[in-house]
């Protein structure tokens, strides 16, 4: 079976078709995305919202991602494995940054990596292509920035961040990123940037005219309360597991598991 990859990403974009990308953290998930078809998986840092109990992406470490990174490789033969690049492991200067992309490709099994940020990582990213690291970019909301943004919010709604957005989308692909990712911007800027390039956007909140879409696969199967307005619940996971548990909690308190058929 082959492994989808980056020139995959760019001629499914050339073809006019849509690239479907979701998280996972685990051997288990990551497995279960190869069976549904899902192109490409990113070991989001994510990961230390939905798994770790951090309220941001800032206390995730490298050593956290690349524990991750080797569970999700160890479960998946198929889709593109990107590995996000946790807060400051790319930004004090490009040889550490090489240094630790290199670390998802070797010890993760990671085909790629992802870092956030436009013009400012150009010169990072380039590093690492000609290093033989494939990279995607991610704009718009960048979480690791949360605190200099001052919260979750919508980007590019003024003109100048909208030009300042489509300098940075062009810098990253001139730099040889092979996609990058827009983070809640606005659909029509997110179509902009979208014709504008020639690698793949891939939208998470950015509307249906991005060349592909990801989501943390833990809101779109409606595992948590309250995600974020563009997840959509592709399943209301979150009911049924509380049922489960509380089903088993009292089965075992009433001694009815386990029963004859679970017993020796
Ligand atoms: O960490 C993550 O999961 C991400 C995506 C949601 C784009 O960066």
């Amino acid at each position: 079976m082959k492994r989808f990859s980056i020139t995959d990403f760019i001629a499914k974009k050339q073809a006019g078709q849509k690239i479907a990308m979701l998280t996972a953290y685990d051997s288990f998930t990551a497995a279960l995305l190869d069976e549904a078809g899902i192109e490409s998986i990113l070991v989001g840092d994510s990961l230390g919202n939905v798994m770790l109990g951090y309220e941001t992406t800032v206390p995730v470490t490298l050593e956290e991602m690349l524990h991750h990174t080797k569970t999700v490789s160890r479960g998946c033969k198929r889709a593109l494995i990107v590995g996000d690049m946790p807060f400051l492991t790319y930004h004090t200067g490009v040889a550490e940054a090489l240094r630790n992309a290199g670390r998802f490709l070797q010890e993760g099994g990671a085909q790629a990596v992802k870092i956030e940020g436009g013009k400012e990582r150009a010169e990072t990213v380039r590093a690492m292509v000609e290093a033989g690291i494939p990279v995607m970019g991610h704009l718009g909301l960048t979480p690791q920035s949360i605190h200099q943004l001052g919260g979750f919010k919508v980007q590019g709604r003024s003109e100048e961040a909208a030009q300042k957005l489509l300098e940075d989308a062009l810098a990253l692909e001139a730099a040889g990123a092979f996609a990058v990712v827009l983070e809640c911007v606005p659909a029509a800027l997110a179509a902009k940037l979208t014709q504008a390039l020639r690698i793949p956007t891939i939208g998470i909140g950015g509307g249906n005219e991005c060349d592909g879409q990801v989501l943390v696969t833990h809101d779109m199967l409606g595992i948590f309360a309250k995600p974020p307005k563009f997840v959509k619940k592709f399943a209301q996971l979150r009911e049924p597991m509380i049922q489960a548990f509380q089903e088993y909690k009292k089965e075992v308190e009433a001694k009815v598991f386990p029963g004859p058929e679970q017993s020796y």
